[in-house]
């Protein structure tokens, strides 16, 4: 007989992973619920949160940058219901552990940061992904800040012309512009300046490598990607 699904609530689902997220559950055979804002409610109505949260088991919060500290809510919200066997909250990033980041980043790790010593202060189960640049933002434009489409070169067989830009250059830069600029810029410094996604090794068993975990997914290579550009 097959094991039973959890039954899934993704707070956030409406946003740009979230919508990921709430297929992906559904997809996977999990009964799934969202809490979707002016329907089942909002996150800082304790009441509608508790409610939802005691018909599931999985509580899944993709909620966006500028809710981040709103998880506290949450967090209070499973206390009180007393029934949730894990706690995802809004990750889906940089492991904020492990960093070097400068500001503005810094704060927004930060800020994550806090989250996770939250949930373990109140002994929630949970699992943190960190998934680091998975998402659209930075594989189809190689990271070029401005562009909608990678260079082709490299892939028709030219070479792609360099540009060097020292990094007192680039920290200078991000501390010149306007946020959420600085912010991108921070980001991009702290990934491929300081090498802040690969410079630690994944402790196990706390931390396990997404791959190791489901050997089933096809993973996409960057090479296979970047064939759709050409
Ligand atoms: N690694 C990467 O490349 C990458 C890229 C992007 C994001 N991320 C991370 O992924 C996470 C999600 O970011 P995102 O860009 O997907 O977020 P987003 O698009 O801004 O989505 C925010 C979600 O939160 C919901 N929400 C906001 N306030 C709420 C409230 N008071 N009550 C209930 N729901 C509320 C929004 O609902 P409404 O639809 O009602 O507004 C929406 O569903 C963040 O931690 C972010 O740092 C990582």
């Amino acid at each position: 007989m097959a094991a039973e699904k959890s039954k899934i609530l993704v707070i956030g689902g409406t946003g740009y992973i979230g919508k990921f997220v709430v297929e992906a559950s559904v997809k996977a055979g999990h009964p799934t619920f969202a809490l979707v804002r002016e329907s089942t409610g909002d996150l800082n109505d304790q009441e509608s949160l508790v409610k939802a949260i005691k018909r599931v088991d999985v509580v899944i919060s993709p909620v966006g940058n500028m809710q981040i500290p709103d998880q506290t809510k949450i967090i209070a919200a499973i206390k009180e219901a007393g029934n949730v066997k894990r706690f995802l909250p809004s990750e889906f990033g940089t492991d904020v552990d492990r960093h070097n980041a400068v500001e503005p980043a810094c704060s927004t790790y930060a800020r994550k940061k806090q989250i996770r010593r939250a949930i373990e202060a109140v002994g929630i189960p949970y699992t943190y992904v960190s998934c680091n640049c998975f998402a659209g933002y930075f594989l189809p434009t190689l990271v070029q800040p401005g562009v909608t489409a990678p260079p082709r070169d490299k892939k028709i067989g030219k070479s792609i012309e360099k540009t060097y830009f020292p990094e007192e250059q680039l920290l200078k830069l991000i501390q010149d512009s306007e946020f959420p600029i600085s912010l991108i810029l921070a980001i991009n410094h702290s990934i491929f300046v300081n090498g802040d996604l690969t410079n630690f090794e994944i402790e196990q068993p706390f931390g396990v490598e997404a791959s190791e975990l489901y050997p089933d997914v096809k993973y996409t290579s960057v090479d296979e990607y970047l064939e759709r550009f050409v």
